[in-house]
């Protein structure tokens, strides 16, 4: 309780009591409240307390004896043990995100987007097993599935992104997860999910969908039918370049074995990390909505565009899958592709080379915007992309979007001053 401006006893308020609180508010609300539990941001006696969890940073917990160093039970989340299971600022962490993903009972951190993604494949997995992986998918996903699985006798078989219910035709017996991605990865293919989802079900077979391009936000995947849900942190949660993080979020009955799995491994964050990503965390709502409003203005102004073949973007009726993408999205993201009716990768500097609002290099979901040329032909084993010009994908950030117009006004002026 706290003194009121008349001098009365007040009790503080404005802080999470849990996960469950994520369903009764608003995501802008949420986002506010998120992880603040008392116990992790007030003092003792409950008189005060602060907005944000503090950071801990932690290797060794002391105990103040023997005997409560004994009773310590290493195998019991959210618990001082030992600094790679976590403090209060990578629980805060944790409980907001599981609260992005309505019916997750928990989620884990990992040092990166493809940590994470390898983390919840190995939670699931042993030798002989046979596992499927959408051909969109990003491409250190499918080098994992590729590398490490075939070394540990799991076999990834790539399928088709927009196979919907038709995945039952491509289970075995030894079929051991099936992994989505929607949009994909490069070319924004929208999945089925919830059909992909349903029919893995049916079978017995676990999902793991990648949702990092809707953050979670504009579309909730375990509420779609998945049992495990990756978010690359890097991306929009961290929201400024200057974090790598993934998270796994799991249902009731996936998230004791994803958490075994990552403690064996041995995964974890700093403090100082978790309260960065916890800060990105509380503006998700107001950027995702900024990034949507200015990438589709910039997607409208490539498309009328004569130099513009196609913009790969789920918003747009010509992407694979729109259909899907309306009926379960509550809105799009700042990334998308462009495919162009001029050029070729070898004429990526003469587009790339002098912009001045886009910065050139890989990642994306950050304030500032981002391109980079792509070649999706060379890395889908299934379908073939074929461009017919110069290949790019721009991550949207929260500058003018009439700045970014010019900037790539610009950018095709050059190209076209080549022909
Ligand atoms: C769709 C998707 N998933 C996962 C990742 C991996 O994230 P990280 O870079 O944090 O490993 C990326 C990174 O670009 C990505 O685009």
């Amino acid at each position: 309780m706290a003194a009121g401006p008349n001098g009365a006893r007040r009790r503080i308020r404005r802080s999470s009591r849990g996960p469950e609180r994520g369903l009764a508010e608003k995501p802008d609300s949420w986002a506010a409240h998120a992880g603040r539990r008392p116990e992790w941001t007030q003092n003792r006696e409950g008189t005060g307390g602060i907005v944000n969890p503090p950071v801990w940073r932690a290797s060794t917990i002391l105990y103040p004896d023997i005997a409560s160093m004994d009773a310590a039970n290493g195998l019991q989340d959210e618990t001082l043990f030992y600094g790679r299971k976590g403090t209060p600022t990578t629980w805060a962490l944790r409980e907001a995100l599981t609260g992005l993903e309505p019916g997750a009972a928990g989620t884990m951190l990992y040092p990166s987007g493809v940590a994470a993604i390898a983390g919840a494949i190995l939670s699931v997995v042993k030798p002989g097993d046979h596992i499927l992986l959408p051909d969109s998918a990003y491409d250190p996903t499918s080098l994992f599935g590729q590398g490490m699985l075939k070394r540990l006798n799991v076999e990834a078989q790539p399928y088709d992104p927009l196979i919907g219910a038709g995945i039952t035709q491509l289970f075995r017996p030894e079929t051991a997860l099936v992994l989505l991605e929607s949009p994909g990865s490069l070319t924004f293919e929208v999945q089925d999910v919830p059909a992909i989802a349903a029919a893995a079900k049916a079978a017995g077979i676990p999902t793991l969908l990648d949702n990092t391009w809707a953050a979670s936000h504009f579309f909730k995947g375990i509420a779609a039918g998945c049992d495990m849900v990756v978010q690359a942190l890097t991306k929009y949660v961290g929201g400024h370049s200057d974090l790598i993080m993934g998270s796994v979020s799991a249902t009731a009955a996936y998230f004791p074995r994803l958490r075994n799995t990552a403690w064996q491994l041995g995964q974890c964050v700093s403090g100082d990390e978790a309260a960065l990503a916890l800060r990105g965390f509380r503006t998700l709502p107001m950027r995702m909505a900024r990034h949507q409003q200015s990438a589709l203005t910039v997607a409208h102004w490539l498309k009328a565009h004569p130099l513009v073949d196609r913009v790969l973007h789920p918003a747009f009726p010509d992407c694979p899958g729109h259909e899907i993408w309306k009926r379960d999205f509550s809105g799009s993201s700042g990334l998308f592709g462009v495919v162009l009716n001029i050029g070729s990768r070898a004429d990526a500097p003469r587009f790339f080379d002098q912009l001045q609002q886009f910065g050139i290099g890989f990642s994306w979901g950050g304030f500032e915007s981002i391109a980079i040329p792509t070649s999706p032909e060379k890395i889908r084993r299934l379908n073939s992309f074929t461009p017919s010009g110069l290949s790019l994908r721009l991550s949207i950030g929260l500058e003018d979007p009439d700045d970014l117009i010019a900037d790539l006004s610009a950018a095709l002026d050059r190209l076209r001053s080549m022909e």
